[in-house]
């Protein structure tokens, strides 16, 4: 990964490689390593398109019938929430490979947790599109309306005021997964063991590249419960699996031994 540039290979259709920094897709153990899906038959890839436009990509698990993660970019956001929202799934015949609207309803204490999150959609069409079955998980409720938005929320600030590119612009390179547990919602979802996300971004005026990292147990809330800013080498050394590496943007470009993250 370091040196080298691995894309993804051999996968057919359009893989939204725009989403990942410099093109590198992430390396998640056992699912995702150089730049190759190790089981092509469960995991599946989704260039997100809304609109006619490409809007982000999600790895999907269609064992776990939930995302492995979602990459995207962050421009900056226009504010509101879309309304009279229709859950969307991937347009295939398929539908014992995914979620469906059914499966969420009975949802003993879980929410539908976006991993794009529809707050940092750049257009409304941009917030529409993260409304898909394919970016969710179901999430302990209070976790995601507690301490798992004040997370996006501060990030989302920071990103406003310090991810400015050589253009001007806002833009922040994110993932956000879940790792799968061993309970299943409504006997059919996987219900994930903990959530993680992490961005890496340029700051032109001080020339550098600043990331960080946050995760969470996907249980309920406590009410003083706050997700720690980590560096990218705690996730990294935290998700990896025995010698393969849990990596999400060339190391060369983002720093992973500082959290350069100042609220
Ligand atoms: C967003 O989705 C809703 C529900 O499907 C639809 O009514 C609305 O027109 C969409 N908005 C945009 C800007 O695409
Ligand atoms: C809802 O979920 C609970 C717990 O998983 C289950 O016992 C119950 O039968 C479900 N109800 C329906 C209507 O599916
Ligand atoms: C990053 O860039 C912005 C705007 O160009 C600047 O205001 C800000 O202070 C910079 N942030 C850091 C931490 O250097």
């Amino acid at each position: 990964y370091g040196r080298q540039t691995f894309l993804l290979t051999n996968i057919t259709g359009a893989v939204c490689a725009e989403s990942f920094l410099k093109g590198h897709p992430p390396q998640i153990p056992d699912v995702l390593e150089n730049g190759q899906i190790q089981d092509r038959t469960r995991y599946k890839t989704i260039c997100q398109t809304y609109k006619n436009q490409r809007r982000f990509f999600t790895l999907y698990d269609t064992a776990n019938k939930i995302p492995v993660f979602s990459a995207y970019i962050f421009k900056g956001s226009k504010t509101g929430r879309p309304r009279n929202l229709v859950w969307m799934t991937e347009p295939n015949n398929d539908k014992k490979s995914q979620a469906s609207d059914n499966d969420y309803k009975n949802n003993s204490g879980y929410d539908r947790g976006h991993l794009y999150p529809s707050s940092y959609g750049y257009s409304r069409e941009d917030k529409n599109s993260t409304f898909t079955l394919t970016n969710i998980v179901p999430q302990a409720r209070t976790f995601n309306q507690r301490s798992w938005s004040n997370m996006e929320q501060c990030v989302k600030r920071f990103m406003e005021k310090h991810c400015i590119d050589n253009n001007n612009q806002i833009k922040g390179f994110l993932v956000t997964g879940a790792e799968p547990g061993n309970k299943l919602l409504n006997e059919k979802i996987n219900i994930p063991l903990k959530m993680w996300s992490a961005f890496c971004c340029y700051n032109s005026t001080k020339k550098k590249w600043f990331a960080s990292a946050h995760w969470g147990d996907n249980v309920a809330d406590t009410n003083d419960r706050c997700l720690n800013t980590n560096t990218l080498d705690k996730l990294y050394s935290k998700f990896s699996k025995g010698t393969t590496a849990f990596k999400l943007f060339p190391e060369e470009l983002c720093p992973s031994d500082v959290s350069r993250f100042v609220s």
